[in-house]
């Protein structure tokens, strides 16, 4: 069997996945056209080409500006079934996907044909793929915290459909102990919490991130070499970080694969994991994390079994069904 059939038939989690970021340019078109949105691109092709970005920041604009065609809750339900196809396709039997409200309420769309869209789709994939998941609410760092607290309470009649809290969007200038308070709100509510943290911005952000947000997993967090210290105590610690190779390779954080740090971190035994982060635009979904990982830096497929069983262990899945997937 070839490398790519193997890692496909492999069991995993994702668990750094932005639903509006799996919008292919096809749905994309389909989209704006049933809501009847002027796009700035005469093709698809066109879409695919402005693909190209120098950074965080530069991919953001293209993201938010995709994300305008989604408006109603068939919308969402589309744009989230069409992950899990792919999901599916890939062997993932669990994911946890970040939603990003504040994207989308700022354009007059209701919280409720977000949510329900996704959470129907994720209901249908059960279903169909057995694939289990939770829903991730992230709050937008370039906005204010009273914003993200007026999400919070947007979200009240929803509750039951999100698992944890999550924070992303320009990491640079927009630093977690801006959303302290918001975040201690959300941990008095029983959210779990997460963060983008060590992506563009300094290890710093990963410290403050455990010790002011509590979350329980780093996203992204590769800066974490820069501070010694901090890498001991998440080895020790066994805080998961959930690294998104393609991702880091399209928006220059490292320049090349081949020099990506997740197997040095690996090596020294951080619990890392593979993930996709906004596959539509980076290149590959999470089987093709796994195929340029194994590709460029010489994972062995032991290896890549030792990471898919970190993706179970880092979820937050309860024991038991962790031990089920694994
Ligand atoms: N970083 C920060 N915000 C994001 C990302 C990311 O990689 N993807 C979508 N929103
Ligand atoms: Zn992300």
């Amino acid at each position: 069997m070839q490398i790519s059939q193997l890692i496909k038939s492999l069991p995993k989690a994702e668990l750094h996945l932005h639903i509006e970021g799996t919008l292919e340019p096809e749905l994309m078109f389909e989209l704006a056209q049933r809501n009847n949105i002027q796009l700035p691109y005469a093709s698809i092709d066109e879409v695919r080409k402005s693909y190209e970005f120098h950074d965080l920041q530069s991919f953001l604009d293209v993201y938010y500006l995709g994300a305008s065609v989604l408006r109603t809750r068939q919308d969402f339900f589309d744009l989230t079934f069409a992950y899990l196809e792919k999901a599916h396709e890939d062997g993932i039997t669990h994911t946890e996907i970040f939603f990003d409200p504040q994207t989308h309420t700022k354009r007059g769309v209701l919280f409720e044909d977000i949510i329900m869209g996704i959470a129907d789709a994720l209901a249908k994939g059960k279903e169909e793929f057995a694939i289990s998941s939770y829903i991730i609410m992230s709050f937008l760092r370039h906005l204010s915290e009273d914003d993200a607290f007026e999400v919070l309470e947007l979200a009240k009649p929803y509750y039951k459909y999100i698992k944890a809290i999550g924070l992303d969007s320009a990491e640079v200038g927009n630093p977690p102990e801006k959303f302290k308070n918001v975040f201690a709100k959300a941990l008095d509510l029983g959210f779990l919490t997460v963060a983008h943290a060590g992506e563009e911005g300094p290890a710093e952000n990963i410290r403050n991130s455990l010790e002011l947000l509590k979350v329980q997993r780093i996203d992204h967090g590769v800066n974490c070499v820069q501070d010694d210290k901090l890498l001991e105590e998440l080895i020790y610690k066994k805080i998961p970080l959930t690294i998104c190779p393609l991702s880091n390779i399209k928006l220059k954080v490292f320049q090349h694969m081949k020099e990506h740090n997740i197997r040095d971190l690996y090596l020294k035994g951080a619990c890392v994991t593979i993930n996709s982060d906004d596959p539509s635009y980076f290149g590959g979904y999470l089987a093709d994390n796994y195929f340029e990982c194994q590709r460029h830096l010489n994972f062995s497929f032991i290896e890549l079994i030792q990471i898919a069983k970190n993706s179970f262990r880092a979820s937050f899945l309860s024991e038991e069904e962790k031990l089920l997937k694994m």
